[in-house]
């Protein structure tokens, strides 16, 4: 069998370290997969800058647009980020030619994945984005393989590696807020923009896009309530432990009567509880099922090797020719999102 031709647009932490994972992982890629992967071609912003990644043989695509379409990708890998274009254009270019597309776009999915799901179910390519939620987690196929048969009535929990990473070291070494944020840039775990993290809007997308997953309804960023952290200090977190409180930034999705309420914001969380565990970049979702106990899976949720082991196999599942639905089924059966009024907890 030929190998799938993959072509990937962004060669950031995590682009690169998806090349770098193609390559050293190959034959166990291939053997799982039944056929090769192989890094045709690339796009990114600079091609001279030093990333330690053997790129010979590998084409340059002119720009994302070029890339998307290139006729010999089978699979477009959109690592560039930002829920616009060029994101946008070229993912659905990519669709639109009937290629597969791997992302790990959290802001372009929570906005238009719709669209794009719909594009990729006309076309007949896949659209996986495993690693737009948890990084290296595998919560995506939790939600849409692995309970499938279950119902779900909750989903919850920590979903932006960043926060809990600044809420941790401010409780923990009593360091301000700007001084962490500025190292959670360092290690590659905040976005291009930080005030998608640090005010909720990060988790807020993941959020849409899990609820989607839980409940069978259509993606919808704008029925989120969000406030993010950026206005907390050491000395809360302070008082809250001396009350044997944590504060996490969770987010929280439930089916109610009135419809799916969705939610963002700090919440004190009694430090025996297991999501008070949860510490620095780490993420934890927990799963509410029907008529079983709660399943909560917790792993890195961000930073280069977390979201690219994800991504890496996203690529996998296209090579064995695995297509799900994006958000488990066909877009026509995805009922409207009501927004449920927030009722206090
Ligand atoms: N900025 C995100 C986070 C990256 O901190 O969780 C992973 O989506």
């Amino acid at each position: 069998v030929a190998p799938l031709k993959v072509g990937i647009a962004g060669l950031g932490t995590v682009g690169a370290e998806v090349v770098r994972l193609i390559e050293t992982q190959g034959r166990v890629l291939a053997a799982r997969s039944g056929r090769g992967i192989r890094v045709v071609a690339v796009t990114a912003r600079s091609k001279a800058k030093k990333r330690g990644i053997d790129l010979r043989g590998v084409e340059w695509a002119k720009d994302p647009m070029a890339l998307a379409t290139h006729p010999g990708i089978d699979c477009f890998v959109e690592l560039m980020g930002g829920a616009g274009d060029p994101a946008l254009s070229a993912v659905e270019a990519a669709l639109g030619a009937g290629k597969s597309v791997v992302t790990a776009n959290k802001a372009l999915l929570a906005k238009h994945g719709l669209k794009l799901a719909k594009a990729a179910e006309n076309h007949g390519g896949a659209l996986n984005f495993e690693a737009a939620v948890g990084a290296a987690i595998p919560v995506i196929k939790t939600l849409r393989e692995g309970l499938a048969g279950t119902g779900i009535n909750r989903v919850y929990g920590i979903l932006n590696g960043t926060c809990n990473y600044i809420l941790t070291r401010m409780e923990q070494e009593g360091l301000s807020f700007a001084e962490c944020l500025k190292d959670a840039q360092r290690l590659g775990y905040a976005e291009a923009n930080p005030s998608f993290d640090v005010d909720g809007h990060d988790t807020a997308q993941k959020l849409a896009i899990l609820a989607s997953l839980a409940f069978g309804t259509k993606v919808a960023q704008s029925a989120v309530y969000v406030e993010g952290i950026s206005s907390i200090a050491p000395e809360d977190l302070r008082a809250a432990s001396d009350l044997g409180y944590r504060v996490k930034l969770l987010g929280v999705a439930v089916r109610t009567a009135k419809g799916i309420e969705q939610r963002v914001h700090p919440t004190m969380v009694p430090k025996s509880s297991s999501i008070a565990q949860v510490m620095g970049v780490t993420n934890a979702v927990t799963i509410d099922g029907e008529g079983i106990p709660p399943i909560t899976l917790v792993g890195p949720g961000a930073g280069g090797a977390a979201t690219a082991s994800a991504v890496v196999a996203d690529i996998a599942d296209v090579a064995r020719g695995i297509r799900a639905n994006p958000f488990g089924r066909p877009i026509a059966q995805l009922r409207d999102t009501k927004k449920a009024p927030m009722e206090r907890h």
